[in-house]
């Protein structure tokens, strides 16, 4: 069962994520690190970009793989998730561009392979309303690995306001899989909200199933849950 940290607020929650994440890569500045966006990160790397500039946290050593990215969007895109993280934390830390890789849907199994090289040490997760992780749908088997999948309606609806007015959001993306998230050595996961609440109960405690997709972290053994009250209300 995972560990569930219960935070009064989005932003303490948001926070005590940030400083775990600095934590780990304090002890091992060469940290392999597994990057996820969504709304519910900006306010962790805002904090972590803070730790740099006030607190001289490095990621000059770390090397970073992104969950997911959308399909088909021209490089530079605002929405896309390249741009996310330039715009909110590559741009203001250390770590060489070098390092930092995001998954390209024409190069999924080259994107396993240099995972396989060494490994994640700490994947840090948000949570989608239906249960996603990454763009891991309902349906995704705990076997998938890096792949392109069609992205559930809902998902579409809930990312529609990264888009520009009358620009859809795009049906594909490739996402790391089940699996490979899996195989992370340590685990992360950020609720905030109470659109979350129900995802989170079912993935904490009902069934392990694909019906929820992050019911499968269950499945691995440190697994950490940062989660604000308004997530928690139905744990
Ligand atoms: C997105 C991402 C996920 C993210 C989730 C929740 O679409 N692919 O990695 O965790 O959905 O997003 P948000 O934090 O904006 O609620």
């Amino acid at each position: 069962i995972p560990a569930c940290d219960v935070l009064p607020d989005r932003q303490a929650a948001e926070t005590e994520f940030a400083r775990r994440i600095a934590a780990k890569v304090r002890r091992k500045p060469d940290m392999v690190l597994g990057l996820a966006t969504g709304n519910s990160m900006i306010g962790v790397y805002r904090v972590l970009v803070a730790m740099h500039r006030k607190e001289g946290l490095s990621f000059a050593a770390a090397t970073s793989f992104n969950l997911d990215e959308y399909c088909g969007l021209p490089a530079g895109h605002p929405a896309s998730f390249a741009s996310y993280m330039r715009e909110h934390f590559f741009a203001h830390v250390d770590m060489p561009p070098g390092s930092a890789h995001l998954p390209d849907e024409n190069a999924c199994a080259d994107y396993e392979a240099a995972i396989a090289k060494t490994g994640i040490d700490l994947q840090i997760l948000g949570i989608g309303r239906n249960g996603h992780i990454g763009f891991n749908e309902p349906g995704a088997p705990v076997t998938s690995r890096t792949r392109v999948v069609e992205l559930a309606a809902a998902t579409r609806t809930a990312n529609q306001r990264d888009f520009p007015a009358g620009e859809a959001v795009p049906a594909r993306a490739v996402t790391m899989g089940i699996a490979t998230i899996l195989a992370a050595r340590s685990i992360l996961l950020l609720a905030t909200g109470p659109a979350k609440a129900e995802a989170l109960a079912a993935a904490l405690e009902g069934p392990v199933t694909p019906q929820n997709p992050a019911s499968f972290l269950r499945l691995h053994a440190d697994v950490t849950v940062i989660c604000d009250r308004d997530a928690a209300t139905l744990l």
